[in-house]
């Protein structure tokens, strides 16, 4: 195929407000999931290489795919491969496809614009491997999604579902020193607003694949414990985190919280969560391996 920008799906184009709503979320969140590629490449990688795919597949979908973590971790994986990669936001497909040239590989990879919210998929062809990560819990209605994948699945074929138990944890449980316990309390007030907005998150993944028809062949948790000491990546990847969550829980934490959680995001104050020494990265990432048989 041709070098192409992302391609939209004309006749499933969302409406222009949610799309303008979601690209502008969209700026917000390139970053950390770019923060999220280069910290956890290695255990991308392992669960890449564990797939159970056989002979490579030379055609793969890439659900919800972001800024491309998925996709170029699979595209290393598997070198004879070419990418469709699905997302709504027009402004990380441009920052995948960007990266795709400056990587040179543009030719394997193909964006398309589309909702996949929409009753009706633009062509995604037949691909022998689909992947979904951390997208398939913004479905708003995740089993129609999931037959439209086992729908799309040449037979045979694999669906990947990857899930991740929320935002990393980056603090020890005693920091700040003056709040102890703060991080904590934002996950707690992070997870009411995410049963609120986003009620599929933390979904039984394995149980709706079969309930779909599929096999599910494996599943896995992947734990992931970096640091200290760490990487600036990941001071960038806990700021970035933390006022991501910022947005998200300022209004119900306390005010003593959140006085605490803004000197740690000032990135001038001897408070900044940069100067300390003392981050990990500690998370967890689950994954199905469903096949359409
Ligand atoms: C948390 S990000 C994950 C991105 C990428 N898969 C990764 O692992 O880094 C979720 C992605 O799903 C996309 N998404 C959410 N709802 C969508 C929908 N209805 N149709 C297409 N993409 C959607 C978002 O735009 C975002 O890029």
């Amino acid at each position: 195929m041709t070098h192409t920008p992302p391609r939209a799906s004309h006749d499933h184009e969302p409406h222009a407000a949610h799309q303008h709503g979601a690209d502008h979320d969209a700026d917000g969140q390139a970053e950390i999931l770019d923060l999220d590629a280069e910290v956890l490449a290695e255990h991308i990688a392992s669960i890449t290489a564990w797939l159970p795919v056989g002979a490579g597949p030379r055609h793969i979908v890439d659900l919800g795919c972001g800024t491309g973590t998925g996709t170029f971790a699979l595209l290393e994986r598997f070198p004879h491969a070419e990418v469709t990669a699905v997302d709504t936001s027009t402004s990380h497909l441009h920052r995948l496809f960007e990266k795709a040239t400056k990587l040179g590989l543009a030719d394997r990879v193909h964006p398309v614009q589309a909702d996949l919210d929409a009753t009706t998929w633009p062509d995604l062809g037949t691909p022998e491997l689909v992947w979904a990560s951390a997208s398939m819990h913004h479905m708003a209605d995740p089993d129609r999604t999931l037959r439209q994948v086992h729908d799309t699945l040449a037979p045979g074929g694999l669906f990947a579902v990857v899930e991740l138990a929320g935002f990393p944890r980056f603090l020890p449980e005693d920091a700040p020193e003056d709040r102890p316990g703060l991080e904590e309390r934002c996950h707690a007030a992070l997870d009411r607003h995410h049963a609120e907005h986003v009620p599929h998150r933390g979904a039984d993944w394995g149980y709706k694949l079969t309930a779909t028809g599929f096999t599910v062949e494996a599943e896995r948790t992947i734990t992931v414990h970096i640091g200290p000491p760490h990487t600036d990546a990941v001071g960038r990847y806990a700021l970035n985190s933390l006022r991501r969550m910022r947005s998200r829980v300022a209004r119900t934490l306390t005010a003593e919280d959140l006085t605490a959680l803004d000197r740690l995001l000032d990135t001038d104050s001897p408070h900044s969560i940069l100067r300390r020494g003392d981050l990990t990265v500690r998370t967890e990432r689950m994954v199905w391996a469903a096949r359409r048989t």
